[in-house]
């Protein structure tokens, strides 16, 4: 090995029933006063929300609460909270929700910590470098199993001028802390249990497989397989079942602490189909999912093959490619139990829609780690075969 290499963990992660309880000290700990909570309309409403109210303002804490953000959050909603979070004087952030509400608060952090706007941190553009002050702490708390945006340092935020998706990265946008209580995540609905833990499993696949050297990373991403394998059919099924939720808030974690390395053409073929199709981002990887790693095999077969085990699948006396094949055909069996339709066809997406999805996908860096080079031609024959459900 020549080269020196840096692996990086640096999230405090709170788990179990009732962490939400612990934001209060969390506050304490890092030494701030007055957190802005960001969350959406849809949540506000939720006993999620109403547990972190309740704990805020019996431990006394004042704060400010934000829940303008929109599903697919935009740059004016960011610039919106930064016009809450200076009205209110606050010096810290709390994102609790999904992905949106958790990318929303980092990138409030950029603004409220360096100003500017928010187009001029555009990772693409190499904004990140522009990142140079400290940033307020967060506290992310998540109420999806899928994203794991609580232990990332990305945001995703859709320009309102622009209509398109970009990328805000430092590692200094990685919250201070992260909070995964389970009973948060009880009211989730079971077809967003079931696509949110289909990202988190397809997080954990796709980054085992990216051709990144990272070892502690290659571990954490077995173990999510793991846990999303063993546990994601039990919450979709009985939603008050803590310790399927609680090894799901793991698996998701755990998928985005190993996508530090990077993700795979899967990816890039979701995010073009949620920009073109409004497709939802776990659903587009749960069907795509099996047909890229059809497409892998040949290269990821060893790694593959470590998955059949966790369906409960003997594979002594298999070939990798063999027990490949068979994780492959269980991730679609899976897939069926859960409830995910078996093509992109069954779910909308229209031929006529197929060049644009196709010239998306190709301008998406996540097929630039997939671990079998992955042409425009590739991800067209990729779609063609999700679209028929092949
Ligand atoms: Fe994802």
């Amino acid at each position: 090995m020549s080269s020196i290499s840096r692996f990086s963990f640096p999230t405090d992660i709170l788990y179990g029933n009732g962490a939400v309880a612990e934001i209060p000290a969390c506050i304490d700990e890092l030494q701030v006063k007055k957190p802005l909570v960001i969350t959406d309309p849809s949540l506000e409403r939720t006993e999620a929300f109403k547990k972190l109210k309740t704990v805020l303002e019996e431990a006394s804490v004042e704060h400010v609460v934000f829940s303008e953000v929109h599903a697919n959050p935009l740059d004016t909603d960011v610039q919106a909270a930064l016009e809450a979070y200076t009205r209110g004087s606050c010096d810290s952030i709390i994102g609790i929700g999904g992905g949106s509400p958790l990318d929303t608060a980092k990138a409030l952090a950029v603004l409220a910590g360096n100003g500017g706007s928010l187009a001029d941190y555009d990772a693409q553009k190499g904004g990140g470098v522009r990142i140079t002050s400290s940033l307020p702490p967060i506290i992310g708390v998540p109420t999806t199993a899928g994203t794991g945006s609580e232990v990332g340092k990305c945001a995703v935020i859709t320009s309102s001028t622009e209509h398109r998706k970009f990328m805000v990265c430092h590692p200094d946008m990685v919250p201070s802390r992260a909070i995964l209580d389970p009973e948060l995540t009880v009211s989730l609905p079971a077809h967003l249990t079931a696509a949110t833990g289909m990202d988190a499993l397809t997080h954990n696949i796709e980054s085992l497989t990216a051709p990144v050297f990272h070892p502690l990373c290659d571990a954490i991403a077995v173990k999510g397989i793991e846990y999303a394998i063993g546990y994601l059919e039990r919450a979709v099924q009985h939603p008050d079942d803590l310790e399927a939720r609680g090894h799901m808030l793991l698996a998701a974690t755990m998928g985005a602490i190993a996508f530090q390395k990077d993700l795979g053409a899967s990816h890039s073929l979701s995010h073009s189909l949620s920009a073109v199709c409004g497709l939802q981002h776990g659903l587009a990887n749960a069907i795509c999912l099996p047909v890229v790693m059809k497409f892998n095999l040949d290269v990821a077969k060893n790694e593959y093959a470590l998955i059949p085990p966790y369906f409960g699948i003997d594979t002594f006396d298999m070939s990798a490619e063999q027990a490949a094949a068979i994780a492959i055909a269980q991730i679609r069996q899976l897939n069926s139990r859960i409830g995910i339709p078996a093509s992109l066809k069954e779910v909308g997406v229209k031929a006529d829609q197929f060049d644009e999805i196709t010239e998306k996908a190709f301008l998406d860096p996540c097929h630039s780690t997939n671990v079998k080079a992955c042409s425009k031609s590739d991800l067209r024959e990729l779609l063609e075969t999700a679209w028929r459900g092949e």
